[in-house]
């Protein structure tokens, strides 16, 4: 079954996504509710009208038939401006649509057998989990991290270039986190654009990109940290484009970062500073090596073929790293019982990304906060079912891989 497909919110998130997937959305919804309504009541004109008409013709004299010629100029008219609406109203709704479904979309149905969102998918399906209920009770989700404490370990994923699901996406998202008392991670963006996201009290970790020029991030760093940041990290799995060169985001080019730069950027700062895109033990020791705070294993959506699913990896790394090193967790985690999984292998606390975005272009930063407090109280109730008191008691012993 297709990825997306599997998705809890899909017919809401299909609706959202046509309509919601512009530069503005309200003008694409007006423009569209316009043609459906006009296209529908030439429609039913033409039925009305036309439809009686014809069934009786046969039994009419020449001038009846020539009269009804004449009356069948309206609905003849209605048929053609009903087909003009519904062309116009199919273009309105084609174009953002294959804008996110289409090939290469966000949430395009990949079909190639090294699909890395796909194989994650099927990793997080494999994984069972064993009901506890003896000595069970409700379980606490409060969640301290970097000296602030949070409601739920349910966090937003690393986003960036929302402008297309809603005019001011990453500062709503923020609000979003803010309502739901969720960490808000922020990805590529401008100076201006961090500062609005902190400006509405979301405490932030800000990842940057890879750029080339290590000046670029150092500067970035000290930005982040006058905004007041919790946190600030590398996305470092963006280097390389899929062509055999190395990345350029916006006519900025990126590049790999080796172990020393890591050690003189996390130096470089008092905030704690992440690695995002670690998928083994290798990775994650050099991280610890140099002074790194928390690591978020992920394939930042599959952005190699073939990838190794974050929850295959974390079991390990966790070994790896011991038991108090933040491990955060991203790519295909939708619902509680995804997030649970990945606590009870490892995590200390879990991104959503993707999942949240229809939300977002459907309902702004309430769409977000009760997307997060679904997600949230999926994972609650899960932990009580698996008699898990709080997020540092959650025995991996609970998870049993299907054959
Ligand atoms: C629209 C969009 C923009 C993203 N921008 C960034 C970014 O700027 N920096 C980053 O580190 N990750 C970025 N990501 C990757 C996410 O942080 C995350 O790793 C990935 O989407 C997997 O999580 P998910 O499956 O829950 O979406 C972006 C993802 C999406 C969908």
């Amino acid at each position: 079954m297709p990825y997306w497909r599997r998705a809890s919110t899909l017919p809401g998130s299909l609706r959202r996504s046509i309509i919601s997937v512009g530069n503005d959305p309200l003008y694409h919804r007006v423009r569209i509710a316009y043609y459906l309504h006009h296209s529908l009541c030439c429609i039913i004109n033409v039925i009305l009208i036309l439809c009686p008409k014809i069934r009786f013709v046969n039994t009419q004299t020449a001038t009846e038939r020539q009269k009804m010629l004449k009356t069948a100029i309206m609905p003849l008219i209605a048929g053609v401006l009903s087909v003009y609406f519904l062309g116009n109203m199919l273009k309105y709704c084609y174009q953002p649509a294959k804008a996110y479904f289409g090939k290469g979309g966000i949430m395009a149905e990949e079909k190639r057998p090294g699909d890395s969102n796909r194989i994650t998918r099927e990793y997080i399906d494999s994984l069972l989990v064993e009901m506890r209920h003896l000595d069970a009770a409700m379980p606490s989700t409060a969640f301290p991290l970097f000296g602030e404490t949070f409601s739920t370990p349910v966090m937003t994923a690393a986003l960036s270039h929302l402008q297309r699901l809603h005019p001011d996406g990453m500062v709503e998202l923020a609000r979003g986190a803010v309502k739901a008392g969720a960490v808000l991670w922020t990805g590529m963006g401008d100076e201006s654009e961090l500062a609005a996201i902190t400006a509405t009290g979301a405490k932030t970790i800000k990842i940057i990109k890879p750029y080339a020029d290590n000046e670029d991030i150092y500067r970035k760093i000290r930005h982040a940290e006058e905004c007041g940041v919790i946190a600030v990290g590398i996305d470092v799995d963006h280097a390389f484009n899929r062509n055999g060169g190395y990345d350029i985001v916006h006519d900025r080019p990126m590049r790999p970062k080796s172990t020393a730069e890591i050690r003189d950027f996390a130096a470089a700062t008092r905030l704690p500073f992440l690695i995002k895109g670690v998928l083994g033990v290798k990775d994650a020791l050099k991280c610890v090596g140099a002074g790194v705070a928390g690591i978020v294993v992920s394939h930042h959506h599959g952005i190699m073929d073939f990838a190794v699913p974050p929850l295959m990896a974390l079991p390990e790394i966790r070994k790896a790293v011991g038991g108090d090193y933040p491990l955060f967790v991203d790519c295909g985690l939708e619902s509680g019982m995804d997030v649970f999984k990945a606590l009870a292998l490892g995590a200390t606390a879990c991104s959503v990304g993707r999942a949240l975005m229809g939300p977002l272009g459907e309902s702004g930063a309430d769409g977000v906060a009760k997307a997060i407090a679904n997600i949230a109280a999926g994972l609650v109730h899960t932990m009580a079912m698996t008699a898990s008191p709080d997020l540092t008691h959650i025995d991996p012993s609970v998870i049993h891989r299907a054959q």
